[in-house]
């Protein structure tokens, strides 16, 4: 067989081994060289073996090659393949039409008679794989009591749900406006103080009493109350051109729950000099957004 060099046959022949490797192992998102060892460890032993046979081919032909130089062509041409042909002929093994009066069997039903030819070894050797087959499955499904793909789908969906789950809590950054919730976590309102000491008391006072910006202590909102609406109005900024900027960009959706809760929580200070109420009271049994 010429028609390939044998560097491009073991490649070839490997990339085909490893890509079948892949299809049938299931390893998830990890690919299955790397997640089992034991199968680029098989892949390895298989290419030191494709090696090894080329290089004894490739021996074996020199020393042909050798010793009768000037058939060398001819006997080339005519043993192509023959490692496929021979294969073929193996596996379709049977008596040829011109034998069959050998094979033919003494018995005669109204003329119907029998041939006592082989079976076609191909057809056999699968019956034997299919064997093969059923004694691993029965073992390992059976005996062994692998999951079969029943309990493999539940098991693989119950860890999803708990990925959902975690991701879910951790991942704070799906609040927004329509299911943000007041957080009432001590650690939660350090926080959201901390922040608002950093960029909002410059118009709003340490204790929320107003400023440049309007009280946030009193029941009266410019923008609505309730945590969606002072969510909302961190997070996408006050009327235009009245100084109270949008802190989206600055601040993640779980650190703006997080001031909002704060601000919320402000109105227990009531100061006796804050600014005077600008707005409409926010009736909190309403939580809509404005
Ligand atoms: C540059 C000054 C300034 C800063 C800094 C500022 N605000 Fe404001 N804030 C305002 C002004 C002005 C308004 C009124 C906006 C309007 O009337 O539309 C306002 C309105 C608000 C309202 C709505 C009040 C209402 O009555 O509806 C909330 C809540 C609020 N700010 C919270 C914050 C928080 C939290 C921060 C810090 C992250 C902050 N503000 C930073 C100036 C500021």
């Amino acid at each position: 067989m010429r028609t390939f060099t044998s560097y491009l046959r073991v490649l070839f022949i490997l990339t085909i081994v490893f890509i079948l490797a892949e299809y049938f192992i299931d390893s998830g998102d990890i690919p299955a060289f790397i997640k089992y060892p034991q199968v680029s460890l098989f892949l390895g032993l298989f290419a030191v073996l494709l090696i090894g046979l080329e290089v004894m081919i490739a021996a074996m032909n020199s020393v042909t090659r050798a010793i009768s130089p000037q058939v060398d062509l001819e006997h080339q041409k005519e043993n192509e393949f023959t490692w496929f042909k021979k294969i073929v002929d193996k596996l379709m093994d049977s008596a040829p039409l011109e034998k069959e009066a050998e094979i033919i069997m003494d018995h005669n039903y109204d003329g119907i008679q029998e041939l006592d030819n082989t079976l076609p070894p191909w057809w056999k050797y699968g019956f034997y794989a299919t064997i093969v087959f059923a004694i691993i499955y029965m073992v390992r499904f059976e005996i062994l009591g692998a999951d079969n793909q029943y309990v493999e789908l539940e098991k693989e969906v119950a860890a999803a749900t708990i990925a959902i789950e975690q991701y879910r809590k951790t991942a704070k950054d799906l609040i927004d406006a329509e299911n943000v919730v007041l957080l009432t976590e001590a650690s939660d309102l350090k926080a959201g103080e901390g922040i608002y000491n950093t960029l909002c008391v410059a118009c709003h006072r340490m204790d929320g009493g107003g400023g440049i910006g309007p009280n946030l202590t009193d029941e009266y909102w410019i923008l609505g109350g309730g945590i969606k609406n002072i969510f909302n109005t961190i997070s996408e900024g006050g009327r235009s051109g009245k100084g109270m900027v949008s802190w989206k960009q600055s601040l993640k959706p779980s650190e703006i729950q997080q001031v909002a809760s704060y601000v919320m929580s402000l109105s227990a200070n009531n100061p006796a000099d804050g600014k005077a109420p600008e707005g409409d009271i926010w009736n909190n049994d309403s939580a809509a957004l404005e």
